[in-house]
């Protein structure tokens, strides 16, 4: 008996399929340390929820690592907000740097936290600063001076800030995210230091409302697995193990998961307890497969129930008429007339779901459910 390989919930320790991504981040890394550059976009790779992003930024926070950077990672949303979390994440990840390096650090952030921590003083720091954007936040000069002693190092290659669930950040700390990337855009190009975030598919409308330049902002949508991906993320982790998966079984696990890579995981998981955890030598067929799903099935219902408690009544209805017309992409007029009402008057729950990530928009007018399996949950509790 082995335990099994697979993370469901967890990060992932290899990630399959993210090729370009890795790539993408490999090319501005080597610019960052390489040539000692600003990396001048803020990357956004966005995702609905259990699509790899964490995973995903979790890599780069390695590659960047194993190159001499130093790495910042903080989750939005915490009370505080953005900017003193990355200076709190800061100032712990220098406090064991050198005396002048750590000096230069820590008296940044001695005058970010004055900023923060005084409003007061924005009016002053507003008026130095008119010639040249009197609408930049308070705190965007401290920050940026933070950031360019932190970049500096202590022996380090560069600073790399990993921002997950950008969504949820604050309005303010976006705010002064970006206006601190614009100006070392045009003033800082030689300072070694890139932003990488995480978040959901409603990111860009969070940006867009905290900052009126979103240029400033890469926005790469994580795509689904292929095939090809989601065979490797099942085979190779029991391989490791002396077990073998039939090309049956992978056949039919892929049917399962539909690209989903928690859905991978839950179905190699699964897979693996019905194939009794096997030992080296063993195989994994497609019978283990089809018990593990109907296993799975149990965990997943679960995993729906407690999501639709988490919707309103007239956010169901609206779940309920989308998944009435089927499981891919719908209209909105189409949802609008089976609930007999105007377009204009589902704005509301629209945008809710979005936030809560039961859908995202997929294209012109359309809507999505995220999680494959949950329009089928909605068509069956109709029946209940
Ligand atoms: N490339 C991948 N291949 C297979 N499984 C993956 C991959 N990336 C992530 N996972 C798995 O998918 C699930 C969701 O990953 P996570 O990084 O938490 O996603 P997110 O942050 O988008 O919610 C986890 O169980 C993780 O182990
Ligand atoms: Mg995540």
């Amino acid at each position: 008996m082995q335990p099994s390989p697979y993370t469901p919930g967890e990060i992932a320790r290899t990630i399959p399929g993210r090729l370009q991504q890795l790539a993408d981040f490999d090319e501005r890394l080597s610019y960052l340390v390489d040539l000692q550059r600003l990396v001048g976009r803020i990357r956004v790779d966005h995702a609905p929820r259990g699509f790899g992003k964490t995973s995903l930024l979790r890599q780069y926070q390695r590659r960047a690592q194993e190159r001499g950077v130093l790495t910042i990672w903080v989750t939005a949303g915490e009370s505080g907000g953005l900017i003193p979390q990355v200076a709190a994440e800061i100032s712990r990840a220098t406090s064991g740097w050198r005396d002048e390096a750590r000096k230069a650090v820590h008296s940044r952030l001695e005058s970010l936290t004055v900023r923060i921590g005084l409003p007061g003083i924005a009016g002053a720091d507003a008026t130095l600063r008119t010639a040249e954007d009197a609408s930049a936040p308070a705190d965007s000069r401290a920050f940026e001076a933070l950031v360019r002693a932190a970049a500096a190092g202590d022996g380090h290659s560069g600073l790399v800030i990993l921002i997950d669930e950008i969504q949820s950040a604050d309005p303010e700390g976006l705010r002064t995210l970006a206006y601190t990337w614009q100006h070392l855009q045009a003033e800082g190009a030689d300072v070694p230091a890139a932003v990488l975030t995480a978040g959901l598919p409603n990111v860009s409308d969070a940006v867009a409302a905290a900052v009126t330049f979103s240029e400033r902002f890469a926005y790469r949508p994580l795509p689904p697995l292929e095939p090809a991906a989601e065979e490797l993320a099942l085979a190779v982790p029991a391989q490791e193990l002396g077990v073998q998966w039939e090309r049956d079984a992978l056949e039919e696990a892929v049917v399962v998961a539909r690209g989903y890579p928690y859905m991978v995981q839950l179905i190699g998981d699964a897979a693996w307890a019905a194939a009794g955890r096997p030992d080296p030598g063993v195989a994994i067929t497609a019978a283990h497969v089809r018990i593990g799903r109907d296993a799975m099935e149990a965990d997943l219902e679960a995993l729906f129930r407690a999501r639709w408690a988490n919707a309103s009544a007239g956010e169901r209805d609206f779940m309920a008429a989308m998944a009435s017309i089927g499981d891919d992409a719908v209209r909105r007029t189409d949802v609008a007339r089976i609930l007999g009402v105007s377009s204009e008057s589902l704005s509301v729950p629209r945008a809710r779901l979005i936030d809560k990530g039961f859908l995202q928009a997929s294209g012109r007018g359309t809507l999505e459910f995220t999680i494959p399996g949950f329009p089928q949950f909605v068509r069956d509790l109709g029946q209940d």
